[in-house]
Formats: structure tokens, C-alpha cells, sequence
């Protein structure tokens, strides 16, 4: 049988946020071009999980390896540089620049001919390509949410990591938006790492999925088919 490659490996993390120990022993993996999700209720340490694994608020202990290099004290531009794009729920996008700059700040060459570039990112999302010189400020939520995914992708990682990419956006954008999620996946080969609430998307998107419970403990792990056979799984872990 073919070995995969853990891409991204965490091992028994504790992270703080000063005397609040948010995650407990946390330990996942995602292998290389897979797509994994984390569901779990608000406040249990997703948005927590993706920081510590940026190197934005680094574990106090256990370990963080990225394509087998330890990164668990590495800071966010050097995790950033060995090929890992982070969209964060409020997306950041650079006010005073308009979306064409937007996405030429992030830009990096990619090594096959598969790479994203200017014009393949406007063909995936022809909102931006109508939108050029508009100040990504100005944007709706839904372009501002394209535009952070086409910032992520013409960086041309190995990994993209998105916290809640559905958050604000109506069913017709977020359909578009995991259309585009699909298709980077798939094409590229990009791995993904996503952190959902709304399940739905993230059973379209990823194929096995992590069910968070309490200080970012792992209560369960299933794949798509097996969340979709039993969908008891989800309301047990995750409903209120
Ligand atoms: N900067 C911070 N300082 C102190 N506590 C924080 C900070 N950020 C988050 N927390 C706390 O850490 C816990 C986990 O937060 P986190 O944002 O990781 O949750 P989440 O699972 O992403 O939730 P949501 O689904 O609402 O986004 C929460 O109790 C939150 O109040
Ligand atoms: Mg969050």
C-alpha cells in the first residue's frame, strides 16, 4: 500500500491565550492533497487550532510539523513561506488597494504549470475580473471572501487553510464559493484544511472530517460517506 504523506502533523498541542487553556492535547493530521474539515460548536477552539498552526499564537507544548519540519515555535511569516495560506474568518483584506493589487502583493511564482496567476484567478472568479481597480474595502462580503481565496491561491501554496469561508454569505455566493473551493482542490491539488459551522459546505468540500468538543479536544473523526450515512454523528457532537 502507498504511504501517505502527513503534510501537516499536530501532535498533543496545549494553546493559551495568557492563563486560558483554550486547546487540550489536541492531535490531527492532513495528508498531502487531501481535504479534512474541523466542525464543532462556537468557542471550542477552531479558530484557536488554525492560529496555532500559523504560528500566530504558537502552543506552549506538543509539536507542529509542516512536510515533515518542525514549525511549532515558528513565527506566522515563516510558517507563511513554506507554503501555507491562512484566510481568517475576517478575511483582511488591504484597504486603499484595489482588488488587482490586492492580489499582486500576495503573489508568488509556482513551480509547475499548474500555478495560479493573475488570469487564471480572475477566470475562476470572473466577480473580481469585473472589479479590477475597485477598492478591495468596498467590496461585498462575498467578493471580499473570493478576492482572500484568490489572494490564497496566486500565492501558490501547498496548503490553504480557511476558517469559515461560508460566514456572511448568501446560498447563491456561498454555492460559489464552494464550487471554487472544489475545483482549487481537485485541479490543484492544493491540501485544505477548513473549519466550518455550516456542515453542509464542508461535507462538499472535504472528505474526512474532525468533530471538535470542549478546549479543542477531537471527539470523533469521519469521512464524508460515513457523516452523510449518519448524520446522528454531527447532531450528537455538534448541536446544542
Ligand atoms: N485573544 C483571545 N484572548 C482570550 N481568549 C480568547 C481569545 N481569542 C479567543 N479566545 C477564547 O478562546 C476560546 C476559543 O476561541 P476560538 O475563536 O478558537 O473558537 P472557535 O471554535 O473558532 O469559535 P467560533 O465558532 O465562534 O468561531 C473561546 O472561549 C474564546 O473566548
Ligand atoms: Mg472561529
Amino acid at each position: 500500500m502507498e504511504k501517505k504523506n502527513k503534510i501537516l502533523n499536530i501532535e498533543k498541542i496545549h494553546t493559551y491565550y495568557g492563563e486560558s487553556h483554550i486547546i487540550q492535547g489536541l492531535s490531527l493530521h492532513v495528508d498531502e492533497s487531501e481535504a479534512v474539515s474541523i466542525l464543532g460548536r462556537n468557542g471550542v477552539g477552531k479558530t484557536t487550532t488554525l492560529r496555532s498552526v500559523m504560528g500566530l499564537t504558537p502552543p506552549r507544548s506538543g509539536s507542529i510539523a509542516i512536510d515533515g519540519r518542525d514549525t511549532t515555535k515558528l513565527p506566522a511569516h515563516q510558517v507563511s513561506k513554506l507554503g501555507v495560506a491562512y484566510v481568517p474568518a475576517e478575511r483582511h483584506i488591504f484597504p486603499g488597494l484595489n482588488v488587482e493589487e490586492n492580489l499582486k502583493l500576495a503573489a508568488r511564482p509556482g513551480k509547475s504549470d499548474q500555478s495560479w496567476t493573475l488570469e487564471k484567478v480572475y477566470d475562476q472568479f470572473p466577480i473580481l475580473s469585473e472589479r479590477i481597480k475597485q477598492d478591495g474595502a468596498t467590496l461585498s462580503g462575498g467578493e471580499q471572501q473570493m478576492l482572500a481565496i484568490g489572494r490564497a491561491l496566486i500565492s501558490n501554496p501547498k496548503i490553504i487553510i480557511l476558517d469559515e469561508p461560508s460566514q456572511g454569505l448568501s446560498p447563491l455566493l456561498v454555492a460559489a464559493v464552494t464550487e471554487c473551493i472544489q475545483n482549487f482542490c481537485v485541479n490543484s491539488g492544493i491540501t485544505l484544511l477548513v473549519v466550518e459551522q455550516n456542515y453542509r459546505m464542508a461535507l462538499k468540500v472535504a472528505g474526512r472530517h474532525y468533530l471538535m468538543g470542549t478546549k479543542g479536544q477531537i471527539v470523533g473523526m469521519a469521512t464524508t460517506a460515513e457523516l452523510e450515512e449518519d448524520p446522528k454523528i454531527i447532531r450528537d457532537h455538534l448541536s446544542v
